[in-house]
Parts: structure tokens; C-alpha cells; sequence
């Protein structure tokens, strides 16, 4: 490892936007899990950096963001596994997908797991910035996972926009036209995921499209 760098490779947080789920609690000792993206820099050497910052944009309107400013942790658990993404977007984890790591409530069926401190940068009208430092590291070496080749799958990838899309319709889609607009995207994509999904992709894009469908509803 370089001095100053992080070691969060081994754990599969690489440079650049690491989509993973981060688990937390509330005042209430409650876990909570949300999909969220975890921001890693590398400062260039070159440059006269060699030095790397790992962030998190939090927006104002998640539990997320309330468990992490009073609790100053959390816990990100890196999966590909996208019914966990959706299930943690639209639906309250029972107590049965969670164990406890280094104090924070942590997905059980996560291949890594990162506690990091958590100190807020910088505030704006709709997030909280967040500068993250690890304090424990944890792999799940799974025998028949090792080295074993993945190709890539489109529906797979395309559950994850929709997902991104449906979570951020509340947030950030001010008028109708762009709603409509959300709206156009998620059919899009829940259109390749049928075409090029398996099971575990058509039951999240299921669950996905039936959450959206009642909150429009609200
Ligand atoms: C792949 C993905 C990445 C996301 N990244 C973020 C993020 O970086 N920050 C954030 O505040 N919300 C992000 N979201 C939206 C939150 O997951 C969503 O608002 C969620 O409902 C918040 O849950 P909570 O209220 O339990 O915290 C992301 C959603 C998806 C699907």
C-alpha cells in the first residue's frame, strides 16, 4: 500500500463512484439499509497529492443522512447482488438480513463490509457531504465466488439505473414534465430487464415498478 492510500481495493471500492449499501442506526437501535454511493479521489501523485479522500453525498431527506449525523459511522457493504439494492431502496429490511460488525448493523449477505467514520464537509440545501475514513475492514471469501469470471449482464445494470431513477423521483423531479420524464426512463430500462434479466432481476424490477406505482398513488 502507498503512504497516505487507502487499502479499500481488497474490500472492491475502487477510484471513482462505488455503488454499495450502507447500513446504519437509528436513535432508536433500529438498522436501516440504503443503496448509496460511496466517492473515491485519488489525488495524483503527479499533481502532489498521492493521497486519496473517500465521500459520501447524503441528501437531506433520507434516514440515512439523520443516522449519520447523530451517530458520526456507517457501514458500507459491497454487493452485486440487486434485489438486495431494490429491497434496501423501497422496502424496510427485516432483522433477519443483518449481523453486527465493529458496533454498526451490516448486511449478512454482503461479500465486504467497511466501517468508516463519518465527519460532514460540507452542507447544501439538498445534502450533507460527508468525509469518510475506514476503521475496520472485513472480506467474505466465498469458495466458489474466487476468481470466478462474471459477464457482464445488461438487465443486471439496468435494474441499478431504475433504481437510481425511482429514488430520485421524490427528491429531485421539481415538475410533472420531468416526472413524465422518470417515468419514460424507468419503462426503458424495465424493458431490458425483462429482455435480458433473470429471475433475480425481473423479481427487483417487480418490486421496484410496484413501490413506484403506489407512491405515485400518495
Ligand atoms: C444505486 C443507488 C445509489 C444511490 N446513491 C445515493 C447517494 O449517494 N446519496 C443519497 O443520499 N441517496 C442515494 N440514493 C438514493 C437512496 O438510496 C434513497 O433515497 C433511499 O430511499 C434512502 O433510504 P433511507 O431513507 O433509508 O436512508 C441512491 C440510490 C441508488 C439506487
Amino acid at each position: 500500500m502507498k503512504k497516505g492510500r487507502l487499502n479499500l481495493d481488497e474490500a472492491g471500492i475502487v477510484e471513482g463512484i462505488s455503488e454499495v449499501i450502507v447500513t446504519t442506526w437509528t436513535a432508536a437501535g433500529i438498522p436501516n439499509a440504503a443503496p448509496i454511493g460511496i466517492i473515491y479521489t485519488i489525488i495524483d501523485e503527479e499533481a502532489g497529492g498521492g493521497k486519496d479522500f473517500v465521500n459520501v453525498k447524503l441528501y437531506k431527506s433520507s434516514q440515512t443522512v439523520l443516522n449519520v449525523l447523530k451517530t458520526r459511522t456507517l457501514a458500507a457493504n459491497v454487493t452485486n447482488d440487486v434485489l438486495l439494492f431494490v429491497k434496501s431502496a423501497f422496502e424496510h429490511l427485516n432483522g433477519a438480513h443483518f449481523s453486527v460488525f465493529d458496533g454498526l448493523p451490516v448486511l449478512l449477505d454482503a461479500d465486504a463490509w467497511i466501517v468508516f467514520t463519518a465527519v460532514p464537509v460540507e452542507e447544501t440545501r439538498n445534502y450533507f457531504c460527508f468525509q469518510l475514513q475506514p476503521r475496520t475492514v472485513r472480506v467474505r471469501v466465498r469458495a466458489e465466488q474466487k476468481g470466478a469470471p462474471r459477464a457482464i449482464n445488461r438487465g443486471r445494470n439496468a435494474v441499478i439505473e431504475a433504481t437510481i431513477f425511482a429514488t430520485r423521483y421524490d427528491i429531485i423531479a421539481v415538475d410533472e414534465r420531468e416526472k413524465e420524464e422518470i417515468r419514460k426512463i424507468i419503462g426503458y430500462y424495465a424493458a431490458i430487464v425483462k429482455k435480458c434479466g433473470g429471475r433475480r432481476e425481473n423479481e427487483a424490477i417487480g418490486i421496484l415498478q410496484e413501490s413506484f406505482r403506489v407512491r405515485r398513488k400518495n
